[in-house]
């Protein structure tokens, strides 16, 4: 049976009221409450549209002046595989420099930075400059991330560098998997990055797929469909659905192929990915229009929900609908896709 979760005003009294031998009962009430509200907070922010993740080469201003321009999604300011060695220090004083002057804050178009992973050695100067100037980035993304040790180093590096603040801020953290052993401990990494975000300034909310990467990991080469690495992709849309995370697809680095874009990002949004990265502001509108609902498919959800409600009220659970069977699994899709189209709406007016 389905119950509500106790407001905290009311589990605090009735703590007080029981004496201290439940007191560990209380303690697990208390877990779950916070679980609860995690979850809950949590849910609010898997709706932010990541459609389409835009990288941006962090020595650039040009492309990010340009990026400014852009109806996506998400832009991803990049320190990382995008800027070349000797241009890390470059990457780290414009990104600096554009989010103390722009207005990142706002909801749309999400600006993040991605730094340099745990293991390049680089990773601590990238958190060092773009945090700690008066704004910060709403969302940090992670790259080669494939142990739960690099958590915990980057949670203890960025304590230490946001400082005082640390209890006031919540950055959105993306972890990028990108090698066979990122994929074989996702789930171990997934539940020690919520265990972490705790007591952090961060909280995982999405997992990218780093095909490349992982395609040089596993000593194969990628054809433009991804199938060699099929698995891996299932694995991690699974995995980051069972955390209530959203799934990013690779990225098509044939940026010129549109109609193989379209393919692929459809392919993608019907595997349950909730988005890709992409490289070129050509890719934008296409990635964006596949991972979101079609005016058919709102319809069509529209009409299920109405015909849903009318046989519950007539006491039918399972009934049929336009040739097909309906049951509590289709009304929840049908009540996704009506989500999604809502927020599409939603982002198209700001
Ligand atoms: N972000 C913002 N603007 C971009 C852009 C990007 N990723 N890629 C291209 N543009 C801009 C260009 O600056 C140009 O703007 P302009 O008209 O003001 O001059 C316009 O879009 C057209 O670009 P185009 O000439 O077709 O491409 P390019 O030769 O300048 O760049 C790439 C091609 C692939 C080098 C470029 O798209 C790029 O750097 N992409 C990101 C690569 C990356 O970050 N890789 C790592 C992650 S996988
Ligand atoms: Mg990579």
């Amino acid at each position: 049976m389905f119950r509500m979760p106790l407001p905290m005003n009311v589990i605090g009294a009735r703590i007080m009221w029981s004496g201290s031998f439940i007191e560990a009962h209380c303690q697990r009430v208390l877990k779950h409450c916070r679980l609860y509200l995690h979850t809950d907070f949590h849910s609010k922010r898997f709706y932010t549209p990541r459609r389409a993740i835009l990288y941006v080469p962090g020595d650039d201003e040009r492309k990010i002046r340009k990026a400014l321009s852009l109806k996506v999604d998400c832009i991803a300011l990049d320190c990382e595989d995008g800027v070349a060695s000797n241009r890390k220090n470059v990457a780290r004083s414009t990104i600096r420099h554009f989010l103390d002057k722009e207005c990142v804050s706002q909801q749309f178009p999400e600006w993040t930075v991605r730094v340099n992973s745990v293991d390049s050695g680089m990773c601590e100067e990238d958190l060092r400059v773009i945090l700690t100037g008066p704004q910060k980035p709403p969302t940090l993304l992670l790259p080669k991330v494939d142990c739960i040790k690099q958590l915990q180093w980057f949670a203890d590096k960025l304590s230490v560098i946001i400082g005082d603040e640390r209890n006031k801020i919540k950055m959105n953290l993306i972890l990028f998997i990108e090698s066979a052993k990122g994929i074989m401990d996702l789930p171990k990494i997934c539940q020690k990055s919520i265990e972490l975000a705790e007591k952090s300034c961060f909280l995982p909310v999405a997992l990218v797929i780093g095909s490349d990467d992982l395609c040089a990991d596993l000593g194969i080469s990628r054809s433009d469909d991804g199938y060699e690495i099929l698995y891996a992709r299932q694995r991690l849309v699974l995995i980051a659905k069972a955390f209530s995370f959203q799934a990013v697809d690779m990225v098509d680095i044939n940026y010129k192929d549109l109609p193989a874009l379209k393919k692929h990002s459809i392919a993608g949004a019907r595997m349950g990915f909730t988005g890709k990265q992409v490289i070129h502001p050509n890719q934008v509108r296409i990635v964006q229009d596949a991972f979101s609902p079609t005016p058919e498919k709102v319809q069509w959800a529209t009409d299920l929900i109405a015909a849903f409600n009318e046989h519950q009220l007539k006491g039918k659970g399972a009934f049929v609908y336009k040739d097909s069977m309906i049951d509590m699994p289709l009304l929840r899709q049908a009540q996704h896709i009506i989500q999604l189209a809502k927020m599409d709406k939603h982002n198209m007016q700001q």
